[in-house]
Parts: C-alpha cells; sequence; structure tokens
C-alpha cells in the first residue's frame, strides 16, 4: 500500500487524558493501521485536515457535567456525519457522545472500577464475531453513568452489574465502549478494535514500518536541497543513531555526525560506539575528545544539577565549534539539524486539559543537558516524530542498526557524572566505576539477564570503608550496584538477583578492581528514589 493509502486509512484519536491514550494508537499500529492521536480539545480544522476514516474519542479523567469538561469542537458531528466516518468512543468517549446526541449520563450511580464481566445483549456491529449471552472480561474504570440513550442507540453489553456497557447507532456509524479495550485486562479488546475496524469500518491494513522508512526517505529527499548541509549530533543511544541512520540514507554524506567523548563514558564505550557508527552503519561521525574541557570545568563541583548544567554548557560549546569548523571546510553554513525526537514527547508536550499530565518540557529540562544553541538557525529534520520507542527499534532493524545496539539499557546524557556521587575527579574514581560497572554488566549479560533489566549500572560512593584483603587492613572504596526493571523509567522496581549471582558479581569486582573492599546492592524502588543516584 502507497503512502496515499495509508494515510487515506488513518484513525484518529481524541486525546482526552486517560492514561491509556498512547496505548489505543499502539494497538491500533500493532494491527498494521497507520494512526495518529492528537488533543481532544484539537480544532474541528485540524481534524478535518487529517481527513481520517476512523475517529476514536479516548477515555479520560473529567465527568461530562464538569463546566471545563472537554469534547469534539462544533461541527463535528455534523462533519463525521456527512463523510461517512466512523466514531468510536471509550470510557469518556462514551458518554460523551450520549451527552452531546442527545440521551443522558447520571453522575455516579454505579460506579465500576477494576475487572467487571459483561455479557453480550446483540450480536452485531461492535460484537459480530459473538453470541448472544456470551460472556467476557473486561477491564472498567468509570464514575458516571448512561441513564438514557440518544434515540437510534442500542445497548450492544451491559456488564454483571446491569451497567449500559457498549452502545452503538449503526445508522450513523457511532459505537461506544464504557471499558477499556486496549489494555491486556480485557483479554478479548484486542479482538473487538480488530473486528470493528476491518469488519464494521472496512478499514484496510497496510501500514508496515518499510513503508515508513521509503517514505521518510523520500520526506527527507524532498525537504533538504541538494546544496544542503545537515548536521547531528550522536548520543550513542538508539534515537539519535537510528534518526542519524536513516537521514543518511537519504542524503549520504551531506549528513555530518559529532560524537562527543566527555569524559564520563562507560568502560570502552567511545571505540564500541564509534565502530558502530563507522564499521556497521558507515556514518560520517566527527569524534570530538573533549574529556579535558569537561573534566577541569567539573572539579570540585558537587552538586549535581550543577555538574549537569556545566556538562549542558560544554556540550554547547563543542557542538558550536564543530558547526563553524564544517561552515569553513564546506564554505556554507549547515542549514538542518536532525534530531531524534519521538512520539510521546510530541504528544506529551500538549497535554489535554485536566489529564493530570505535565509538559514533557518540565519532566525533561531536569535530563535535559544537550540543548543546542539557539541562534544557529538551524531548520529541524525529526524522522522519529510519529514513532514511539519500540518502532524506532523495528525502524532501527530494518535499517541493519546491529540488534545488542537497540537493546542498549538507558544511559544518561551526563553520563557517569551522576554516577559518581559529589566531586567526579576525586582519587581514581572515574577509573574505579568504568572497570565495576564492566563487570556488573558483563555478569548481566553472561546469566541471560540484560535484556529483562531497564537499566544496570555501578555507582561509585564518595566515601571510604575499612576492610581486611589479604592479611593487611585496608581504607578502601565502596561502590553500590543499581539494577531496576521498568516499563518507562517513570516507575521502577529493583531486580531481585538469586544469591550466588550477587556473591560471584561482588567477588570478582573485589579481587579484580584495585581499590574497593566492599560492594552494597541499592534494594529500593522508585519512587521512592530515583534509578540514578544524582
Ligand atoms: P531518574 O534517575 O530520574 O531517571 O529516575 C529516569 C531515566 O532518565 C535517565 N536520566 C537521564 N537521562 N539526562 C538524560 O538524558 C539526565 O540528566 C538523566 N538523568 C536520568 C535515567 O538514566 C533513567 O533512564
Amino acid at each position: 500500500m502507497d503512502a496515499k493509502e495509508v494515510k487515506s486509512q488513518l484513525v484518529l484519536i481524541l486525546d482526552y487524558g486517560s492514561q491509556y491514550t498512547h496505548l489505543i494508537t499502539r494497538r491500533i499500529r500493532a494491527l498494521s493501521v497507520f494512526s495518529l492521536c492528537i488533543s481532544g480539545t484539537s480544532t474541528l480544522k485540524s481534524i478535518t485536515d487529517l481527513n481520517p476514516r476512523v475517529v476514536i474519542l479516548s477515555g479520560g479523567p473529567h465527568s461530562v457535567h464538569t463546566p471545563d469538561a472537554p469534547g469534539f469542537p462544533a461541527g463535528f458531528v455534523e462533519w463525521v456525519e456527512s463523510n461517512g466516518v466512523f466514531v468510536l468512543g471509550i470510557c469518556y468517549g462514551l458518554q460523551l457522545i450520549v451527552q452531546r446526541l442527545g440521551g443522558v449520563v447520571m453522575v455516579g450511580e454505579k460506579q465500576e472500577y477494576g475487572k467487571m464481566e459483561i455479557e453480550v445483549e446483540k450480536a452485531c456491529g461492535l460484537f459480530g464475531s459473538k453470541k448472544v449471552g456470551d460472556k467476557q472480561e473486561v477491564w472498567m474504570s468509570h464514575g458516571d453513568e448512561v441513564a438514557k440513550l440518544p434515540e437510534g442507540f442500542e445497548v450492544v453489553a451491559q456488564s454483571q452489574q446491569g451497567s449500559v456497557a457498549a452502545i452503538e447507532n449503526q445508522l450513523r456509524r457511532f459505537y461506544g465502549l464504557q471499558y477499556h479495550p486496549e489494555v491486556t485486562h480485557s483479554p478479548e479488546g484486542m479482538e473487538t478494535l480488530r473486528f470493528f475496524l476491518f469488519n464494521v469500518c472496512g478499514v484496510n491494513a497496510g501500514w508496515a514500518m518499510e513503508d515508513v522508512v521509503d517514505e521518510e526517505i523520500k520526506v527527507i529527499k524532498g525537504t533538504v536541497g541538494l546544496e544542503d548541509h545537515v548536521i547531528c549530533a550522536l548520543s550513542g543511544g538508539v534515537d539519535s543513531t537510528v534518526a542519524a541512520t536513516l537521514v543518511h540514507k537519504a542524503i549520504g554524506d551531506r549528513l555530518h555526525c559529532v560524537f562527543v567523548d566527555n569524559g564520563l563514558l562507560r568502560y570502552k564505550e567511545r571505540e564500541r560506539v564509534m565502530d558502530t557508527f563507522e564499521r556497521d552503519l558507515h556514518l560520517p561521525v566527527t569524534c570530538v575528545d573533549a574529556t579535558e574541557q569537561f573534566l577541569s570545568k567539573l572539579k570540585g563541583v558537587e552538586d549535581p544539577e550543577m555538574k549537569r548544567k556545566i556538562i549542558g554548557k560544554e556540550f554547547i560549546c563543542i557542538f558550536d565549534d564543530f558547526a563553524q569548523d564544517l561552515e569553513k571546510k564546506l564554505g556554507r553554513k549547515p542549514s538542518y539539524l536532525v534530531q531524534g525526537t519521538l512520539y510521546p514527547d510530541v504528544i506529551e508536550s500538549c497535554p489535554p486539559p485536566g489529564s493530570g499530565r505535565t509538559h514533557s518540557h518540565t519532566i525533561k529540562s531536569h535530563h535535559n543537558v544537550g540543548g543546542l544553541p539557539k541562534d544557529m538557525k538551524l531548520k529541524l529534520i525529526e524522522p522519529l516524530k510519529l514513532l514511539f520507542k519500540d518502532e524506532v527499534r523495528q525502524m532501527g532493524r530494518i535499517l541493519n542498526v546491529p540488534e545488542a545496539f537497540l537493546k542498549r539499557h538507558p544511559f544518561p546524557g551526563p553520563g557517569l557524572a551522576v554516577r559518581v556521587l559529589g566531586d567526579v575527579t576525586q582519587e581514581n574514581a572515574l577509573d574505579i566505576l568504568r572497570q565495576v560497572d564492566e563487570i556488573f554488566i558483563q555478569s548481566i549479560k553472561d546469566a541471560g539477564l540484560y535484556d529483562i533489566i531497564w537499566q544496570a549500572f555501578a555507582v561509585f560512593l564518595p566515601i571510604r570503608s575499612v576492610g581486611v584483603q589479604g592479611d593487611q587492613r585496608t581504607h578502601s572504596h565502596v561502590v553500590s550496584l543499581r539494577a531496576v526493571t521498568s516499563q518507562d523509567g517513570m516507575t521502577a522496581d529493583w531486580y531481585p538477583f538469586e544469591h550466588k549471582f550477587l556473591n560471584d558479581v561482588s567477588r570478582k569486582i573485589c579481587n579484580s578492581v584495585r581499590g574497593v573492599n566492599r560492594v552494597v546492592l541499592d534494594i529500593t524502588s522508585k519512587p521512592p528514589s530515583t534509578i540514578e543516584w544524582e
């Protein structure tokens, strides 16, 4: 299916603030249908410009009765009906349909939260693949309840408590599910979405990552003029690497990448990532060794936020120098900058009111060390801005980015600076930390645990403890090991290693890293701790 056809099958999600909204988008993409999510308070024009085949109204934390409850814009129903668009309301979305089309939603009569059983009342439309009386478990999460349906609508499923669980008006093409089909706690939810899209709406599946790659390459070629040059700062992480590889495929060596060794990288990291960039991906990368520059500025600095700021500022200076050198070499200014922005960043930068979601820029500012000079006036290329992280990995696979690289644990921009507590230049802290970290990570890989752990690393503590090694008393360094499982880094649990694994790692570290006589294990989840120590 070509890009135009894929776009003509668009399923557009209007986000009213449910924590599951992204999941709906992902589930639909998993069915090979192109899906986008925009704010539930978008204008009619921004909805109609996208020309969707189906619109899904998401769940949300509001009651349709509150004065500022978000809803679709004026003229939406008329536009939907005159264009043959299908609409599915989920949870809050269903209540919005009922209220706006003339029905009644009552406040909190039969609240339903958690797992519930529903029963099919009518086997057509939404439940065309079921029989009347078929039961299924679903995930409910609503305080308000439908009391009276708008004219022409019928109840097609009920909950065990007798509440409305699903409604439809086939003639007007409006459908609603009171529960969340997108979560795994609704085991048959995916089948219901599949049936709705393909059998009810007649959508054609055709969205494939290979096509996305081809389309993005075409777009980049069409955007960047034949004389234009493009720059990209590679962090060694998945997103910037995949973005750069894609742009390189489109414009070849008019892409110029820079990788900065700030002296805060892990054991042999510079060699390892440069090897991947050059040998596996053939990316044109300049490696700048700025170890001295960073470490001299960090000397004596103990405050973690100050460290982040210094690192961010130094990075900008180096990037600026790189761009100026390039300008001298090329005889013209580079015109574009590639960034590996992902879809969740785009969506979260305009969360719907009342969603409780914070502005992504607020979350990231604490992490943001790589801001780039504003006065450079570079236009942005963000080829991943419609993709989720797992889709970026999928794209990486198509672009031949090595699997081991795609699965690397996240690594913070300020690197080991936030893993050496206090002054990073104290004694030989960085050197010790690199060795300990390498032993820990290698042991995790050998035990086959790397892919199930979200992030694992060692931390250098700014204290000494008494020990006995051989027949000698020692007064040496203490290191801590941290490994967590997580879905997205927002919350995390510490990983319960087996006793033998921990025993082996601890011995290996004390026996082979000079200057360490004590290894401790971090057993705190997030919250109350963060993942990093600083
Ligand atoms: P925390 O420590 O806040 O970390 O629980 C959540 C995730 O973010 C990473 N992290 C950073 N990433 N710059 C980054 O690019 C930073 O300053 C930074 N601090 C934390 C952390 O490694 C984890 O994956």
